[in-house]
């Protein structure tokens, strides 16, 4: 089998200052208060550490796990909850973050789910975003960069669990 090629579609620089500017947006958008982070494991972990300390406000972070029934570099369409919150965010200025969109469906499903606990607002932020995937039509609050329906890898993202570390997003070609 011939070992994969990766070529990198933005580097991490562009990552970084695009992180600067979504992290300033969020900063100008909110009230004075505390922002409840939630990150979508296992994807969105390096996107939602880097921008939680970009921000200049008090941030909690919590993390929810979700699995499509899918398998390979498609999802099935059907999700469910892996992992819970800690904590109860009645109340709360959610911010969900995530690394990609792409069929919409994992972002719908999860914004219905933490909706039903009485925050007092949910958005989203998602690093990446394949708008020509979308099956499911989801308001993405903040987007980083709206990417072509290419299969990407690296910042988080992975495939079938590697890449997550690299530092660039790169498009796994095969
Ligand atoms: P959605 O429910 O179809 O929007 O899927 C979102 C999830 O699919 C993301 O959280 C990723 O885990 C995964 N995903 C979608 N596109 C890619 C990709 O290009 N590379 C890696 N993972 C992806
Ligand atoms: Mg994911």
């Amino acid at each position: 089998m011939p070992s994969p090629k990766l070529r990198v579609l933005i580097p991490e620089q562009q990552i970084q200052r695009r992180i600067r500017e979504i992290a300033a947006q969020i900063d100008a958008d909110y009230p004075e208060g505390q922002l409840y982070v939630v990150g979508i494991l296992k994807g969105a972990c390096i996107f939602l550490s880097d921008l939680v300390r970009a921000l200049n406000r008090q941030a909690r972070i919590d993390f929810i796990g979700t699995a499509s029934y899918g398998r390979g570099k498609t999802s099935s369409g059907e999700v469910k909850l892996t992992r819970d919150l800690d904590s109860t965010i009645e109340n709360a200025d959610v911010l969900i973050v995530e690394d990609i969109v792409d069929s919409g469906v994992t972002l719908t499903y999860l914004k219905h789910v933490l909706e039903q606990r009485k925050p007092r607002s949910v958005r989203i932020a998602a690093l990446l975003d394949k708008p020509s995937r979308r099956l499911r039509p989801v308001e993405v609050d903040y987007v980083g960069f709206q990417i072509p329906d290419e299969f990407v890898v690296g910042y988080g993202l992975d495939y079938a669990e590697d890449y997550r570390n690299l530092r660039d997003v790169c498009v796994l070609e095969s």
